[in-house]
């Protein structure tokens, strides 16, 4: 076989190799899901000992990255460099989501690494983490062209990946940034600067929305006012280790 035949091979066997694994992550999924019905459910010949395993193991997050994939679940696909899945501590007290990646976290893969990321990594630091002690991801995980909005059907097609990642994570709380993550994780259609300075609940987790960091970059003034969400915020926690 020719050199460039070989190539096409292997790139084809790699890719059969990630559809499956894609494959096996979302049956694993669903298998879970099912045995951990039918163990509520009380199904006598599903043995004890599995439901508790079942029980005691939540989707991970690398299982969740998997899922996702080379996504091509919406349009924003063929305009990306790369996906940004989110990154941090997996079991981390706090979790910080923000909208969408900008053009440098659409460069490197990362969230949060250009200007509104140096001021999140301050805020960071001013409630007493660093950023790897953290979970930081976004409502959208591949960056909208000229970066504009996203639009809902990339928040529905996208939203669902958050959402497991927050269940994986099962933080103590969330700040969530901006009203793109605070109206999605609240299903509200209210202004940020209504919903902020408030408690809400997602899914039983506290989360404190406040003012997206490139909002204050353009609007310092306000940052008085993420000070207090941010106040807020870690008053739960310290409530909670009372
Ligand atoms: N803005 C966001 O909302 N998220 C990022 O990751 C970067 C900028």
């Amino acid at each position: 076989m020719s050199l460039a035949g070989q190539d096409e091979k292997t790139r084809d066997n790699i890719e059969v190799m990630r559809s499956t694994r894609r494959e096996l992550a979302r049956l694993a999924t669903s298998l879970r899901q099912h045995l951990s019905y039918q163990a509520i459910m009380g199904l006598e010949w599903l043995p004890s000992k599995w439901a508790t395993t079942i029980k005691a193991q939540p989707e991970s997050m690398d299982e969740i990255r998997v899922d996702l994939g080379e996504c091509i679940r919406c349009r924003l696909h063929s305009h990306r460099t790369h996906i940004v899945f989110g990154e941090g501590n997996p079991s981390a007290r706090v979790v910080l989501v923000g909208e969408g990646p900008g053009r440098e976290e659409d460069r490197m893969g990362r969230p949060f690494v250009g200007p509104a990321g140096k001021l999140l990594d301050l805020i960071i630091a001013s409630m007493g983490w660093r950023r790897q002690e953290v979970y930081i991801c976004n409502v959208i995980k591949c960056r909208p062209p000229k970066n504009r909005d996203p639009l809902p059907d990339e928040i529905e097609a996208c939203g669902p990946f958050l959402r497991r990642q927050l269940q994986a994570i099962r933080p103590q709380a969330i700040l969530a940034l901006g009203s793109f993550a605070a109206q999605f994780l609240l299903s509200s259609q209210q202004p940020i600067s209504r919903l902020r300075n408030q408690v809400h609940q997602f899914e039983g987790i506290p989360v404190v929305p406040t003012y997206h960091p490139a909002y204050l970059l353009r609007n310092p003034l306000q940052k008085r006012q993420a000070w207090k969400d941010v106040q807020l915020l870690l008053s739960l926690l310290h409530k909670g280790d009372s």
